[in-house]
């Protein structure tokens, strides 16, 4: 049997990356992003059966519309992926940059519930499912100059682990992937040396091997996986003196 994929996000970078990898597996795949162009390009070079949904995880009413017609074609999927995300600089004292705090937690936590919701009944209703939340290293710990990305990817990995707990006896499983640095538009635009860099064709192999294993919670690349744990048990004075040399996000506007 096919795997059935929701994937959001799927219009670049990491999500395009790993449609492409469940192509090669034959996989039906429901690709879900705001620029239809995009997931059209991504589709005519897709071997599998996919389906296409243009939506805007900001906005449920679109989420549960797309499941459904997804759900209706296909039945309940296996794994659905909710990678979908924005970034920018922040810096709370611009008034312009409150616009983009909003729109941040809006897509990276709210748009996680979105996806997820219209899935969660169906999976239960089947007893399997397995919800897949891309959430960041930089989640881990708060990031000077980027405090809307950084605090949206830490309440998703928290938000991710509420959900993996609530849906511990269902046999839904729950797997949070926390990305380093790789290559997509998302980090094309830094201007600072970024440590690991990962190719995104190799990433979402690597995200596809945590799923396929049922990790709870991976980060890749390895290399950062070692770097997240020490950021994690870093004491506060020694976080606080390394943060303050970290290099900034630009502000781009989403
Ligand atoms: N690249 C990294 O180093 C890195 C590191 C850690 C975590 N991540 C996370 O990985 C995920 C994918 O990022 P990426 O690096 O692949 O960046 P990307 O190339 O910019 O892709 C982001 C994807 O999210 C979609 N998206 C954004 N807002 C959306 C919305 N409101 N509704 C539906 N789709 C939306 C975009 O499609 P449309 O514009 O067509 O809607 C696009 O397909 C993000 O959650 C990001 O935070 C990335």
């Amino acid at each position: 049997m096919a795997l059935k994929i929701i994937i959001t996000g799927a219009s670049s970078g990491i999500g395009q990356a790993l449609a492409k990898e469940y192509d090669k597996q034959g996989a039906v795949i429901g690709l879900f992003a705001r620029r239809k162009d995009k997931l059209i390009e991504l589709q005519k070079t897709l071997s599998c059966k996919s389906l296409i949904f243009s939506v805007d995880v900001t906005d449920l009413a679109q989420c549960r519309l797309a499941a459904e017609e997804f759900m209706a074609l296909h039945g309940t999927p296996d794994i659905v992926i909710a990678n979908a995300g924005i970034s920018s600089g922040t810096l709370t004292e611009n008034f312009s940059d409150l616009e983009t705090f909003k729109k941040i937690i809006a897509t990276n936590l709210i748009g996680v519930t979105h996806t997820f919701y219209p899935f969660i009944q169906a999976f239960k209703k089947r007893g399997s499912g397995h919800l897949v939340g891309i959430s960041s290293v930089a989640g881990i710990r708060g990031l000077p100059g980027a405090g809307a990305y950084s605090s949206s990817k830490a309440a998703l990995t928290n938000y991710l682990e509420s959900l993996r707990i609530e849906l511990f006896s269902t046999n839904i499983y729950v797997t949070t992937i926390a990305p380093g640095y790789i290559k997509s538009s998302m980090t094309d635009v830094n201007d600072f040396s970024m440590p690991f860099l990962m190719p995104t064709d190799k990433a979402a192999r690597a995200i596809i091997k945590a799923i396929k294993n049922k990790k709870k919670y991976c980060i890749v690349p390895w290399q950062m996986n070692i770097i997240g744990r020490i950021m994690y048990l870093l004491p506060i004075m020694i976080w606080d003196w390394l943060a303050r040399r970290a290099p900034r996000k630009k502000t781009t506007p989403l």
